[in-house]
């Protein structure tokens, strides 16, 4: 198990030449290969970076595939650009955090949800619109935005359609794949297009209905990317937030924690 890391190298492979031992790095691990819970794993070149110095390890693994979900769904498929209005359902959680800075730093106007236990948190991070999602609903506050990065999905997906303006993108995280994910995201052929086809026929629909793209994302490991997000870090436009870190005997424990749904930030396992 364990998607993202933070480490030092202790060897290279025949041809490596972006690393060398004794570098710090941190990598989402080949989500075909995972294994990044132990206290040695197996990273593609392409897939790491050199962490950013003014970070601790626990927090330089806190990075990786949160922060690149974000990075990849904001810059890459919702293309948001200075001006905009972006929706964030669910800021205060892993991948919300990093979201609201990014599109912060994009130069977008940011409106998320939280409870009044993650308020505090978004408002600092730089949400614009905080709405209480344990007492008023989304729909009913907001209009006219130009996307929404969905990170809920399920009942939040189903009522975010009228947030948008017509024309306007929904990148989801957590609704149904479609048959991009399938071609683009997994690299598979018609098969699993299909299934996927039909799986979110009822949502492509929804979407078609408000005249709006819906996409569900599934991110990729990148150390390009990585390097992006580490001199965001290092030239403080990024905060990396973490909720509780365990020992990696608690490993269960910390899963566990992470599947209440109420983790504000990251979650992080360590060696020592
Ligand atoms: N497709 C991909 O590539 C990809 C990549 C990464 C993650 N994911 C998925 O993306 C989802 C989000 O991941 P995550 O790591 O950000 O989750 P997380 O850290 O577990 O999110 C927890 C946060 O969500 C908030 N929350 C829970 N219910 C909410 C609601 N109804 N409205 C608003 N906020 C709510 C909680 O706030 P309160 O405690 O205040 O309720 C908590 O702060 C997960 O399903 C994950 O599996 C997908």
């Amino acid at each position: 198990m364990g998607n993202e890391l933070s480490g030092v190298v202790e060897a290279a492979g025949p041809g490596v030449s972006s690393f060398a031992m004794g570098d710090r790095v941190f990598a989402r691990v080949d989500k075909d290969v995972m294994g990044a819970f132990a206290e040695y794993a197996v990273v593609d070149e392409d897939h790491a970076a050199r962490m950013p110095a003014s970070l601790d390890f626990p927090s330089a693994a806190a990075v990786p595939l949160a922060a690149l979900t974000a990075l990849q769904a904001l810059r890459d498929e919702l293309h948001l650009s200075a001006g905009q209005r972006v929706f964030i359902p669910g800021g205060a959680g892993g991948v919300g955090t990093f979201a609201i800075q990014i599109a912060k730093g994009l130069g977008a106007h940011v409106a998320t949800t939280a409870s009044p236990r993650g308020e505090a948190l978004v408002k600092r991070l730089g949400a614009d619109v905080v709405i209480d999602y344990t007492r008023e609903r989304f729909e009913y506050k907001l209009s006219g935005y130009d996307c929404a990065f969905d990170l809920l999905g399920g009942d939040t997906l189903a009522r975010l359609w009228s947030v948008l303006r017509p024309g306007g993108r929904v990148v989801s995280i957590a609704g149904m794949p479609e048959p991009v994910t399938a071609r683009k995201d997994l690299g598979r052929g018609i098969g699993l297009a299909a299934l996927f086809w039909v799986a979110s026929l009822t949502t492509r629909l929804r979407a078609a209905r408000h005249g709006l793209s819906y996409r569900y994302l599934f991110m990729h490991s990148s150390g390009a990317d990585l390097a992006d997000l580490a001199s965001r870090i290092e030239a403080k436009k990024l905060e990396v937030v973490i909720d509780r870190v365990f020992p990696l005997a608690e490993a269960k424990e910390a899963m566990a924690y992470l599947e209440t749904g109420h983790a504000k930030g990251k979650v992080v396992l360590t060696m020592s």
